[in-house]
Order: C-alpha cells, then sequence, then structure tokens
C-alpha cells in the first residue's frame, strides 16, 4: 500500500510501527538464487531440508517450490527471542528424530541473529549422525552474531535491525506480511 506523499505505507505491527525494508519482487529473486545454488550442489543426492519453526515456514515453502532436484522436508521448533531480544536459553519444542542419521541436511532458517539457536540446532544434530550439514538462512545479522558456524547459502546480510514480516514476527505477530520490514522508531 502506498501513503500520500508516495512512499510505502508503514505497517503497525502490535504497539510499533515498520517501514518497508525488503519487496517481496526482492524476496523472491533471493530465494530464486539459493534454490539455484542447491540443485547444483547436491545433484544426484537427496537433501533432507530441515526448517526451523515457527519463523521458517514460509521461506522454507518457498525455498521448496523453487528447488528442482528431489528433496524431503522436516521442521523442528527452538524458541530463543522474547519480544525483540534474543534470548540466552533456546527453548527446543519440537525434537529431531532418527530419521536425520545418515542424511544430507540442509538447515532452513528465516534469520540468524546471535546465532544461539542454530549452534544449538548443530550441536543437537550430531548426536544423529547426519552424512553432511549446510544451512541457508534468508536473513543474516552479521555484526549480531556471535558464533563461529558458516552460513553456507545466505540470502541477505542485514544491519543489526529488528524486521518483520516473510514469516519473521515481533511477539507472535506480523508474520504474514509477504514484504519485509523493519522498526521505525520514530514514526
Ligand atoms: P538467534 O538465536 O539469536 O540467532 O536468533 C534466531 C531466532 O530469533 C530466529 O529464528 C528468529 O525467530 C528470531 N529473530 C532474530 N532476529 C529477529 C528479527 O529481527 N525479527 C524477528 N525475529 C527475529
Amino acid at each position: 500500500m502506498v501513503s500520500t506523499n508516495g512512499k510505502p505505507a508503514p505497517i503497525k505491527v502490535r504497539d510499533k510501527f515498520f517501514r518497508l525494508y525488503l519487496e517481496k519482487e526482492q524476496i523472491d529473486r533471493i530465494v530464486g538464487g539459493i534454490a539455484g545454488r542447491i540443485d547444483m550442489d547436491y545433484q544426484g543426492k537427496l537433501p533432507l531440508f530441515l526448517g526451523v519453526l515457527n519463523g521458517a515456514f514460509i521461506f522454507a515453502s518457498d525455498l521448496l517450490r523453487k528447488v528442482s532436484i528431489p528433496c524431503e522436508i522436516s521442521f523442528v521448533k527452538y524458541s530463543s527471542y522474547q519480544g525483540m531480544a534474543s534470548g540466552e536459553k533456546i527453548n527446543r519444542l519440537l525434537g529431531l528424530n532418527e530419521t536425520i542419521r545418515g542424511r544430507d541436511i540442509i538447515i532452513v532458517e528465516d534469520i540468524v541473529d546471535t546465532g544461539l539457536t542454530m549452534a544449538q540446532l548443530f550441536a543437537d544434530l550430531k548426536a544423529y549422525e547426519p552424512a553432511s550439514v549446510k544451512v541457508a538462512c534468508f536473513c543474516f545479522k552479521k555484526d549480531a552474531f556471535r558464533e563461529n558456524f558458516t552460513i553456507d547459502y545466505c540470502g541477505l546480510e542485514i544491519p543489526d535491525l529488528f524486521v518483520v514480516g516473510y514469516g519473521l514476527d515481533y511477539d507472535g505477530a506480523g508474520r504474514n506480511f509477504p514484504d519485509i520490514y523493519q522498526l521505525d522508531e520514530t514514526l
């Protein structure tokens, strides 16, 4: 939606205002690029995508529909964020299982912030002895990152902003916006 000054209208999610950061057409191109790289890297393999709920459900469904090699998908549920801050304690809300053993895993995450959630998932995955583990994440907050794992397929590096839309939420709300919006405390 466009406001009277010709700029895209800001959105309100709960008590905060957000302005447009990335349009769905750009998101679509970025996801297509990641899918193309995965198609090339996993020729002749049957990767198991592992989506991290809740945030990654939209990115995972878009990515899967753009990948053209045979593949499977499963989900885990991890949570660390409270409101707009990344928590120290990771809650595992839906677990891993035996289907991981010997598989080529591609973790699908909406956003990597401190990296704590992903580090915990890596540690948990080890116990199930996958053949390989790579990470695809849509947004990466490089300046907030505190871990040292590699992000194999990174959609977009963003500054340390708080963003919503495209699966990302503020306190459970805002996941349904097709574009990505950044917090704007001046509005
Ligand atoms: P990390 O453990 O600090 O890397 O945080 C990862 C999780 O925090 C992601 O899966 C998101 O659910 C959430 N998160 C991190 N940054 C944002 C943001 O800007 N908006 C919404 N959720 C976020």
